[in-house]
């Protein structure tokens, strides 16, 4: 509905494009700014030439899916990388580097602890800014204000949001996303795809974010099948880099929904990456809630180019199966007999679950990870 209440943040700058990275060294000369700290993954610490930066500058290097002990590792390398401070924070790498990046930024202060500023809206205003550099095009995390992290003793993710963990700057090069094997991308862009798709059928969308999430979604069916085939396809990286950052813009006002609820336990109770474990529920998450809301379902179908006249469970199965992806919970070495267990953990998710367009029971949740067993 129109008249309901909404916020939409967007970063302060976003630059899309081939060679946009190459110009980040002057976005921060043009500032005064010479003490950068990046934050990227094992991959993208390797190649800061990428960004035109010198291979010396400041890098720490997190693990995929990252937990609380590498967070506080992080703040202590960038409180302590130069003699007065950093005075910038990059982000470089998919959402892992970019998360911890976020909140890097706002814990830069001495004795700043993650109890301090997790949750909602509890982080301080930020002293330097942050400039976020996605290379894979998945999480959409450069476009919003949340981060998550891993609490290493329960394995669950932690959520915090602030509006001082937005970017001021966003770099979209397609150049950077070339290198991305061809599992990682089709998995990243199921979960882009889904990012889109949830808040499109939330029972919270609005129609400012639906613009967002039907391009988004429609960016993914003509682009992602043609990045999975060549990497090396500037345009479908840049397009699926686009469709990465609507899906970032329709977390914030409106998020996700079941989807997302029922993949969390593949990756908190079986170490799934994030994006995999989106990819694996999302056929099964989409025909389960077709009947609440036809219009919008059929509106992705044909987005993602789907045979109509058929079965969505078994079309919208095939479109995954075809990004090469292995798409039953089988082949992923998650044991049948804790399904139960999963479903009882995704249930109670309410923060998710409550918007899904339908009510799903903790059986109905099973039903869904047996089918995708
Ligand atoms: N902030 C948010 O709103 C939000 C939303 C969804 C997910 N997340 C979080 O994001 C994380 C997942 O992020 P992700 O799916 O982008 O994956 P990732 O950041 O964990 O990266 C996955 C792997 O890809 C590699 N990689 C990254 N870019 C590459 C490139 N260009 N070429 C080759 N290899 C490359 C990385 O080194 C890593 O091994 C999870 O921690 C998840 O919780 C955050
Ligand atoms: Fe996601």
């Amino acid at each position: 509905m129109l008249d309901q209440p909404l916020e939409i943040l967007q970063p302060g700058c976003v630059r899309i494009g081939t060679g946009q990275a190459l110009r980040l060294d002057e976005w921060l000369r043009h500032r005064g700014l010479s003490r950068p700290v990046v934050i990227a993954d094992a991959f993208n610490a390797i190649r800061l030439s990428a960004l035109g930066l010198d291979q010396e500058t400041p890098c720490q290097a997190i693990r995929p899916e990252p937990t609380l002990t590498e967070l506080t590792e992080a703040v202590a390398y960038a409180r302590g990388a130069w003699r007065d401070g950093p005075d910038a924070i990059i982000g470089f790498g998919g959402g892992s580097a970019m998360d911890i990046a976020k909140l890097v930024s706002v814990m830069l202060k001495p004795d700043t602890q993650f109890d301090d500023i997790s949750g909602p809206n509890r982080a301080p205003a930020r002293t330097v800014p942050l400039i976020q550099i996605p290379t894979t095009a998945g999480t959409g995390s450069e476009a919003g204000t949340r981060a998550l992290v891993t609490e290493p003793e329960t394995l669950r993710k932690v959520a915090t949001e602030s509006p001082h963990m937005l970017a001021d700057l966003v770099i979209l090069d397609p150049e950077l996303t070339t290198s991305l094997p061809a599992a990682i991308t089709a998995a990243t862009g199921v979960d882009a795809l889904a990012h889109c798709v949830e808040a499109f059928t939330s029972r919270r969308a609005h129609p400012i974010i639906d613009r967002y999430a039907l391009e988004g979604a429609q960016l993914i069916g003509k682009y992602l099948s043609r990045a999975v085939e060549n990497g090396n396809d500037h345009e479908a990286r840049a397009g699926l880099l686009l469709a990465s950052f609507y899906g970032g813009v329709c977390l914030g006002p409106v998020n996700t929904t079941a989807g997302h609820a029922v993949a969390y336990p593949l990756g908190t109770r079986h170490h799934l990456p994030h994006g995999l474990a989106n990819a694996l529920m999302f056929p099964h998450v989409l025909a389960a809630n077709q009947d609440s809301c036809p219009e919008k379902t059929a509106q992705i179908a044909k987005a993602l180019n789907l045979d109509e006249s058929r079965p969505l469970i078994e079309t919208a199965g095939e479109y995954c199966a075809s990004l090469a992806l292995q798409m039953r919970l089988s082949d992923h070495n998650i044991p049948q007999d804790d399904l139960p267990e999963m479903a009882a953990e995704a249930h109670a998710i309410r923060r998710l679950l409550d918007w899904n367009p339908r009510d799903l029971t903790q059986d109905d949740i099973l039903a869904l990870y047996q089918a995708a067993y």
